[in-house]
């Protein structure tokens, strides 16, 4: 029987009980956790979002004791009666309130469950399917209710940051026009205006350049942002940025406002205070010394040039590699001379993966050099690349030779590999790194033009304006990316607010001055009438959350998130919709989808 919650009045919280509590009379509502039937005593583990408390019934409570009986997990229930200290023996360390418990004098059912399709506890062995699919469930268990708490902490940490720093919170529009971030846009279809289409903003890039004209000088916002892109563990079609702009600011201004922001956020949500100044590395270093552009620096393990040692070697992949404006570079894998055959060729195709044509090795052993390769090295030789490599005994050298591109990448994922491999770094680090100077184009063989790798309105460095005209792909950027642990946080740039430049710029770029109208008209009009210098930086806070949980898919860090494939399993999003919904859109499918429903 279902009963009401009146005359009731919930005065704690199950997990908030302790032992200065014993004695107490208290009313806990929450849902039943378990039931275990002890020799005439029945014991209900009480769950909300606060913890657990041990509830026991006693057949002498009359009614309570019956109404205990019928319960089942995840029943909805109150009970009201008196705290007091567990018996000798009893007593739970493993649980907050594990010293007491509540004596029922009475209970009331507010609500029944049906048996849930899994236990509502910290670490299930579920398939992520069944947890999106009851994500309601999924939401009540505590690990997961820590995430979003934290989530919440996080926000309200940079908003009170924020604020004392005269950032206003600023909302920019979800109906917009394509913005210029470079994935695919999300378009919903404008009923008043047949044919034509909003955009879901993939940031609020143009809007807050905007708001800079407004002469705002200081914005940040909270805001959903929108990407038809490949999904990857961390990456959402909607996700969430922490988004910023400033006005009359120079790069270091804004790369000192975050780090003061990161190590507020961090003191007030984790505890933990992040040494600053963050380290800054250059695109090129990161590039050339751990083969990515969001190094992992927990570690060291660095890559290694070794092009000069061995261009007049004997060894035809590796000279022939240097003369043709190649590289070969390695890394020391410490301790791991006796890698296996197997092993090897794990590494070897890891290394594949990033076009490496080989993998070229060197187990440093007591005898000396063991490698397929040591033949073609005279000693001299041999022993300058040991040198150069820092190898001692036992350890495996791994050698690339090819393209700098191709042999930074392939060495970055391997010394990733071995990182894990090998467990060379602590899992509760924090390796924060700025990596500064990106460059301002590469070239798209798809579009067969240059293409801005940040976006169009990123000012290039002043000492490289010379190069715009005869090396493009040589200019740097004043752009910036926040990494930690070797995810891209969060990155930014100073903008073009000189017409001049972004001129030059849109040439680069390819665009007519009608295209360029026809794109970025609104932005550029608003930039007549008097443009402050300004930059910028958005963070993914889904990201954020996801390092400071420690999880490894920010899908934990989001209450309702999509799966790999980008669907609802919950809501079964996406979905058809009824005929007359796309005749008054003035749409018609060309896909057959009737009846698939957007089910996984
Ligand atoms: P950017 O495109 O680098 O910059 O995005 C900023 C940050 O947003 C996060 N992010 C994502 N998180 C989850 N899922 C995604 N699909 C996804 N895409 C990006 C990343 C990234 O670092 N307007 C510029 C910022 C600026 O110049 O001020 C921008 O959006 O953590
Ligand atoms: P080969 O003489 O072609 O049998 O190659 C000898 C060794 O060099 C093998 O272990 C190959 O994996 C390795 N190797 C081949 N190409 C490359 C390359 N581009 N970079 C590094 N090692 C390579």
């Amino acid at each position: 029987m279902i009963e009401t919650i009146a005359g009731l009045h919930r005065s704690h919280g199950c997990g908030e009980l302790t032992a200065g509590d014993t004695g107490r009379e208290v009313t806990l509502m929450g849902w039943v956790h378990r039931r275990r039937d002890h020799g005439g005593l029945i014991f209900i583990d009480l769950r909300d979002r606060s913890g657990l408390v041990q509830v026991v019934c006693d057949p002498e409570a009359g009614p309570a004791f019956k109404k205990a009986e019928g319960v089942r997990n995840e029943y909805v229930i109150a009970v009201a009666g008196r705290v007091r200290q567990r018996p000798e023996g009893t007593i739970n360390p493993k649980l907050a309130t594990g010293a007491i418990e509540v004596a029922a004098r009475e209970l009331r059912v507010l609500n029944g469950a049906k048996t849930p399709p899994f236990y509502i506890e910290d670490g299930i062995d579920v398939d992520e399917v069944l947890r999106l699919r009851y994500r309601y469930l999924d939401l009540r268990r505590p690990e997961m209710q820590r995430i979003m708490r934290l989530r919440y902490q996080t926000t309200r940490a940079m908003r009170s940051f924020l604020d004392k720093r005269g950032f206003w919170e600023i909302e920019t529009p979800m109906l917009t026009r394509s913005t210029p971030e470079g994935a695919r846009d999300f378009l919903v279809p404008s009923r008043l205006r047949p044919g034509e289409f909003f955009a879901l903003p993939q940031s609020p890039q143009l809007f807050k350049q905007i708001l800079m004209v407004a002469g705002i000088e200081r914005y940040f916002q909270i805001v959903r942002c929108f990407r038809d892109e490949d999904l990857r563990a961390d990456r959402q079609p909607e996700f969430t940025q922490l988004d910023i702009e400033m006005s009359f600011i120079q790069r270091e201004d804004i790369l000192k406002m975050v780090e003061e922001l990161m190590a507020s956020v961090f003191r007030e949500t984790l505890g933990v205070d992040i040494d600053l100044p963050i380290p800054r590395l250059t695109y090129r270093e990161a590039m050339a010394r751990f083969g990515s552009d969001k190094p992992d620096l927990r570690f060291d393990l660095e890559i290694v040039d070794v092009s000069d040692v061995v261009k007049g070697s004997g060894f035809k992949v590796f000279s022939s590699a240097v003369a043709g404006g190649g590289v070969v570079r390695g890394l020391c894998a410490p301790g791991c001379a006796n890698f296996s055959r197997r092993e090897l060729d794990e590494l070897t195709q890891a290394a594949a993966v990033f076009g490496a044509k080989g993998l070229a090795w060197m187990a440093l052993t007591g005898e000396g050099a063991r490698s397929p390769i040591a033949k073609f090295f005279t000693d001299e030789e041999l022993q300058a690349l040991v040198a150069r490599m820092g190898g001692k005994e036992g350890d495996l050298l791994l050698f690339v030779a090819d393209k700098e591109t191709v042999a930074a990448a392939a060495l970055g994922s391997l010394r990733l590999e071995l990182g894990r491999r090998l467990g060379l770094y602590d899992e509760e680090q924090l390796a924060f790194t700025w990596v500064t100077e990106f460059p301002l184009l590469e070239y798209s063989p798809e579009e067969k033009r240059y293409v801005a790798v940040h976006h169009p309105f990123t000012m290039p460095m002043e000492e490289d304006w010379p190069l715009l005209a005869s090396e493009p792909l040589k200019v740097r950027a004043l752009a910036y990316d926040l990494v930690l642990n070797g995810v891209e946080l969060g990155g930014g740039s100073i903008r073009i607010h000189r017409r001049d430049i972004q001129e030059k710029m849109f040439g680069l770029l390819g665009f007519s001055p009608e295209e360029a109208r026809e794109k970025f008209g609104f932005l550029l009009e608003a930039f007549e009438y008097g443009t402050p210098p300004h930059g910028g930086i958005a963070f993914g806070l889904d990201r954020m959350v996801m390092l400071m949980a420690r999880r490894d898919t920010i899908r934990d860090c989001i209450a309702f998130p999509k799966t790999q494939s980008g669907t609802c399993l919950m809501t079964a999003a996406p979905s058809t919709v009824a005929p007359e919904q796309l005749l008054e859109l003035h749409l018609k499918s060309t896909a057959r989808t009737a009846g698939s429903g957007g089910k996984e």
